[in-house]
């Protein structure tokens, strides 16, 4: 390799995890910013080693990424497990990059950074802005309904991703890297730098230094993460209105910390926390807007108590040190809690006998008129059905039907596709029709919208009530009451269900059979059962000794060591 013992003699050996790949548009720089964390390594005094791991790229990996998130998270841990390393820097972004190398590391919990990929520049087509899978949707409804031509919709195609980045609306992946940094895993104000920005190089320096000092320092996410610090990331997606899917990942992620996070907990902090990210697809701006206009830090400062500053994070200092004195520099974009863009629930988190164990819908993204709905049940028994009958003259569909799609969950779809925004039949969409209610145990990209009930559970494919609908069943959902109702007797769905068969499973060999022998529901994360952590104790706020300076820190701490393993670098 070429390296003299002196490069790597009695130094820290750091791990960049980079799921960099040439498929992942989102993390086409990690191969530049993999040199920049290098030398801040460097720098620091430490030996870093680049390890390449599995990229999870949102527009072309099918079924879905999500099948592969626990996939990473795996080979995170192992990696880091078997291999001699001290300490860990994550370069992740693009949706379940962020919460696969999270779990990993977590597992692990060797000292760990997260280096957030970085929102992309705002799209553009014929002078509009354009928002990443939002206006995906909007004009791809417009495609099919007529009002635009292929030709344009060619040129909205090649507007809409035009730097490298992740999805720069509110997707998953702007949800879960706030989200990140919210749990104090991120250097303050990182995850909102647009990834072109050159402030984005810096940072990633940074971030090689500092991980050096957390080895030194022996900070642990273990010494970070507590129930609090997850309440002000949740808190931090709620403000933002972000993602559904962050529920699914930090509910996952907290219990690899051996946190119990229930999707109640989102449902309680939903009514109290106001949206003030004015970002689509909820609001009217993207994230190179909220960057300018103050980003993360000040974003969290306005939400004042609603923040536990006392949160210890990765640069030795609290959260509310880490946020004082930030300023919104435009408060449309940032609005001040005086003027919030939604006065609370983001999301809502619904039960009743169609999902016993939850589901989830976005009030802050649908049209209001649904907010209370009944109407009668249009079945698709799978997505192949959907895609077959949906656009046709002859399905019995009007604007108050309840569109219903089973076996898109964990094993049934498999995988748990992103289809819970469950497309509006086209005649419908010809009459003017832009939203209705639409129920799935799938998920939705956070860059989608419209009123659809989605992660429900348990799911069709292991005999959960959405597996019972038949078309013309009556429907009823009411979001103030955290209400969704089957109308039919508890006899005939007791019926039903003794006449239900389970279905064959999808996979015969691979990971897949690992999958679906082993993935949780929607509700406990769908992490495998394997790799859950013991739930622990509440943790103390961070020891003193975490404030230790690298020339304070004693030579002898590190992770082989304290393994009682020989150290062999
Ligand atoms: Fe990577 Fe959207 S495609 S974040």
């Amino acid at each position: 390799m070429g390296y003299h013992a002196s490069d790597y003699m009695g130094k820290p050996v750091i791990a960049v995890v980079n799921t960099w790949s040439e498929i992942n548009s989102c993390h086409t720089h990690f191969k530049q910013r993999v040199e920049e964390v290098k030398r801040g390594i460097w720098q620091a005094g430490g030996f870093p080693v680049e390890m390449p791991v599995m990229t999870l790229a949102e527009p072309f990996q099918k079924p879905t990424t999500m099948l592969y998130r626990n996939f990473l998270a795996m080979e995170t841990e192992e990696l880091l497990k078997s291999y001699p390393f001290d300490g860990c820097v994550l370069m992740g972004g693009c949706d379940k990059t962020t919460p696969g190398l999270l779990m990993g590391a977590l597992s692990m919990n060797l000292p760990a950074i997260f280096l957030p990929a970085g929102p992309m520049l705002r799209g553009n087509w014929n002078g509009r802005t354009l928002g990443s899978g939002s206006d995906t949707w909007k004009y791809w409804a417009e495609l099919r309904a007529g009002k635009i031509t292929e030709e344009e919709w060619k040129g909205i195609e090649s507007g809409i991703a035009r730097s490298p980045g992740h999805c720069m609306t509110m997707g998953t992946a702007s949800t879960m890297t706030s989200a990140t940094e919210a749990l104090g895993l991120t250097l303050p104000g990182f995850s909102s730098i647009p990834a072109v920005d050159s402030r984005h190089a810096q940072f990633a320096s940074l971030t090689g230094q500092r991980i050096v000092e957390m080895v030194w320092t022996d900070l642990k996410p273990s010494d970070i993460l507590t129930a609090k610090s997850f309440d002000n990331a949740i808190t931090t997606v709620l403000s933002m209105s972000g993602s559904t899917n962050a529920i699914v990942h930090l509910v996952a992620v907290a219990r690899r910390a051996g946190i119990d996070l229930t999707t109640a907990r989102f449902d309680e902090l939903a009514r109290i926390t106001p949206v003030l990210g004015n970002l689509r697809p909820s609001g009217q701006y993207l994230m190179e807007d909220f960057f300018y206009a103050g980003g993360l830090r000040a974003l969290l400062a306005e939400l004042g108590e609603l923040i536990d500053g006392t949160q210890m994070t990765v640069n030795g200092s609290t959260l509310g040190a880490n946020i004082e004195g930030a300023e919104i520099f435009d408060d449309d974009v940032i609005r001040k809690r005086g003027n919030p863009l939604v006065a609370s629930d983001a999301l809502a988190v619904l039960t009743g006998n169609l999902a016993p164990d939850g589901a989830v819908i976005k009030p802050a993204a649908m049209e209001a008129h649904l907010l209370k709905h009944r109407g009668p049940a249009v079945v698709f028994r799978d997505y192949a059905d959907m895609a077959a009958r949906i656009d046709t003259e002859e399905l019995d569909v009007t604007a108050d039907s309840v569109i219903v799609l089973q076996h898109a969950g964990p094993i049934g779809a498999p995988g748990m596709p992103e289809w819970g925004q469950l497309p509006i039949p086209q005649k419908l969409l010809k009459q003017g029709v832009r939203d209705m209610l639409r129920i799935s145990d799938a998920r939705m990209s956070g860059t989608s919208y419209g009123a659809c009930v989605l992660h429900v559970a348990p799911e069709s494919f292991v005999g959960g009530p959405l597996a019972l609908v038949k078309d013309g069943d009556m429907i009823e959902l009411d979001v103030s009451a955290r209400r969704l109702h089957l109308d039919i007797s508890v006899l005939e769905l007791a019926a039903r269900k003794a006449a239900w068969m389970p279905p064959k499973r999808p996979f015969e060999r691979g990971f897949g059979v690992m999958h679906q022998l082993h993935v949780t529901q929607a509700n406990k994360g769908c992490d495998f059962d394997f790799l859950e952590e013991p739930v622990r104790p509440p943790a103390e706020s961070a020891p003193a000794s975490l404030q230790q300076t690298t020339q304070d820190a004693p030579q002898d701490t590190s992770q082989a060591a304290k393994r009682n393993e020989p150290e062999i670098h």
